[in-house]
């Protein structure tokens, strides 16, 4: 989860610190617990040797820039810097990296994921009377490292004779103050990317660490160790045989990783939502109008087998595979199943090449889906992955990639990431509709054609979202909330709670609506808030009418009724103390449409609550720990 920043550039000015600053700033969403970072000194510059400087602070990086604004530091040319999510020990000043090693403590080294065998590896380190500042698995790193430096004399060879002994997920940086003017990086099942400069080079967990820098990338392979100078770059194996990183461009700039005006991300990239949706879309379909996936890696035939998906997925992510299953199974009878990833991983799945395992995940960094992708293939199953993040691992891991083009997200609450993920499942059932042929294989082309005109739609949503806004700044006070959607709308309904929850830390739960009387009707009292996400009349087997009916039995109740309801829905207006307006689409599309009153809801009344509505206490961006 931790964010990881490496630069070494020409000169020993204050660059270093500047650019491991700004990429900290920008990664800060991965965690915010502490942060730190390190700097080798030059004995030009100090006048009294080589060394090395780190500043460390326990909460939020301006915690940090205090800090460093406080003390002088030594003009440098390499520096390393983290923002971290703490999983081993507290956080707190000492548990926050870099981490020390070394003869003198001349070695500093920052961490990402978590190394499983750390107990062993630091009760050999104990017994050697090495001691230690920190709680964390990171520091034994440090130390190992460190020693390995002492021995070898050479930072690349120390950090290749450490990394074969540690087990789990990481990715390490270090620095040492005799090798100035160099940063090592290796990662194992995290992330880690180079940014090529001009005699000067970057590192980072993604590129937003160096965005503002370079857009040249190179994406390092499993098991890679990388040596950055100012000249450039060198790629081993842990067993030390030359490789190679896979290069790119990246296509966004640093604004598209900044506010825009906007008070926060989280309502930043609800308001990209019509683009990303949008963007998701370009360029699927040939000159025949036929759904075309560009970046897939299995072959037809392959697919054409499949007689069963299953969709692995965490949080929001899973959420959009719900969306997913309702609209795939419609237009390909093809059985999907949706699986939480953690819970996937250790149920003894079953699943065999006809299986087509979906892996959904904005950041491909999601420790729980990689695993589940990982297990899917060993089972000999399809892995398909969609994925917001290029060059990311989950991506890296499976057969076949459909990236969605939402752009970076940075707030933990995943919004326009969640659209993404749902128009590029639509256009994997369409897709494969297509391929097996069939009645809706006809009908593909006009869904797609529908599909192109949401982002529109979605448009006409955000430029109502006024008594919303009213509704939420009015119930800043408000313990608790339920949900309730039928059909694609549930989803919609958990989508709605889990919002909420995670940003405004209020109770709220979603429900199916056929399941109130089975239970959940229990906690209707009178002023309960209930949204109910009502179906498009269009939607068969009489659904609207069976919703419409539950909205009057939660009111007869004495709930305050929310209702998200399609233009010209007359039918919800007698039972509903607030009717939130829609464009009508076809049924399975409208989650890209009524999620989007939700999402404001929550912003704001996060934001009225006076919360931090981009950094939740205890969430990180990216889960990267099971
Ligand atoms: O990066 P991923 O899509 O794999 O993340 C999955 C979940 O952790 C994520 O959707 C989480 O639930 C969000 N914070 C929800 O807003």
């Amino acid at each position: 989860m931790c964010g990881i920043v490496g630069y070494v550039g020409p000169s020993t000015d204050d660059k270093a610190l500047q650019v491991v600053m700004e990429g900290l700033a920008r990664l800060e969403y991965r965690g915010y617990d502490s942060a730190g970072v390190a700097l080798v000194t030059e004995a030009a510059q100090n006048g009294a040797g080589n060394g090395v400087q780190s500043e460390k602070r326990a909460g939020k990086l301006e915690n940090l820039r205090g800090a460093l604004y406080a003390r002088e530091m030594a003009p440098s040319r390499t520096a390393i810097g983290h923002t971290r999510w703490a999983t081993h020990g507290g956080p707190t000043d000492g548990n926050a990296h870099p981490h020390r090693g070394g003869d003198g403590d001349r070695l500093a080294l920052i961490h990402n994921g978590i190394i499983e065998n750390f107990h062993a590896l630091k009760k050999e380190l104990l017994a050697e009377g090495v001691d230690f500042d920190s709680e964390t698995d990171t520091e034994v790193a440090a130390k190992l490292v460190g020693r390995e430096y002492d021995r070898l004399g050479d930072l690349t060879e120390a950090m290749r004779a450490v990394v074969g002994r540690l087990e789990g997920a990481f990715t390490l940086l270090a620095v040492h103050a005799d090798s100035p003017g160099t940063v090592v990086g290796a990662r194992r099942n995290s992330p880690l990317v180079v940014g090529v400069g001009d005699g000067e080079n970057y590192l980072g967990s993604d590129v937003a660490a160096f965005i503002g820098y370079t857009r040249h990338a190179v994406e390092l392979g499993q098991d890679q160790i990388v040596t950055i100078t100012p000249d450039g770059y060198e790629v081993i194996g842990f067993d030390g045989s030359p490789a190679q990183g896979n290069a790119y461009e990246v296509t966004w700039d640093a604004a598209a990783a900044e506010k825009g005006g906007y008070e926060t991300f989280m309502e930043k990239e609800i308001y990209e939502q019509p683009h990303a949706v949008a963007d998701t879309l370009l360029g699927r379909t040939d000159e025949e109008g036929r759904l075309v996936l560009d970046d897939m890696r299995i072959s037809e035939e392959q697919l054409s087998r499949v007689d069963r998906i299953v969709m692995v997925a965490c949080g929001t992510a899973a959420y959009s595979g719900m969306v997913a299953k309702y609209a795939i199974e419609h237009w390909t009878r093809i059985p999907v199943e949706v699986a939480l990833a953690h819970e996937f991983r250790y149920s003894d799945p079953i699943a065999d090449e006809r299986t087509l395992v979906v892996s959904i995940s904005q950041s491909g960094e999601t420790m729980d889906t990689l695993m589940a992708v990982k297990h899917a293939r060993e089972l000999g199953a399809l892995t398909l992955s969609i994925c917001n993040t290029h060059g990311s691992t989950i991506p890296r891991e499976s057969d076949a990639v459909l990236y969605t083009h939402a752009g970076p997200e940075v707030a933990v609450a995943s919004t326009k990431g969640f659209t993404a993920q749902i128009t590029a499942a639509y256009i994997l059932g369409l897709y494969l509709a297509q391929l097996r042929g069939g009645t809706y294989a006809d009908e593909a082309q006009a869904v797609m054609r529908e599909l192109r005109g949401l982002p529109d739609k979605i448009q006409t949503v955000l430029d109502r979202m006024e008594r919303v806004i009213e509704i939420a700044r009015f119930m800043a006070d408000t313990r608790s909330v339920l949900f309730l959607g039928r059909h694609v709308g549930y989803p919609i309904a958990l989508e709605g709670a889990l919002k909420l929850k995670e940003i405004a830390y209020i109770h709220a739960e979603g429900f199916a609506a056929g399941e109130l009387k089975h239970g959940p009707i229990a906690l209707i009292e009178p002023g309960q808030p209930v949204f109910v996400i009502a179906p498009g009349t269009a939607t068969p087997h009489d659904l609207h009418k069976k919703v419409v009916s539950n909205i009057q039995e939660i009111r007869a109740r004495g709930a305050r009724t929310l209702v998200i309801a399609e233009d010209g829905d007359e039918d919800v207006v007698p039972f509903a103390d607030e009717v939130i307006r829609v464009p009508a689409s076809l049924p399975l599309l409208m989650p890209l449409l009524t999620i989007v009153p939700l999402q404001v809801f929550a912003l704001h009344l996060a934001s009225a609550k006076g919360l931090d509505v981009d950094q939740p206490r205890n969430l990180a961006k990216s889960v990267t720990v099971e």
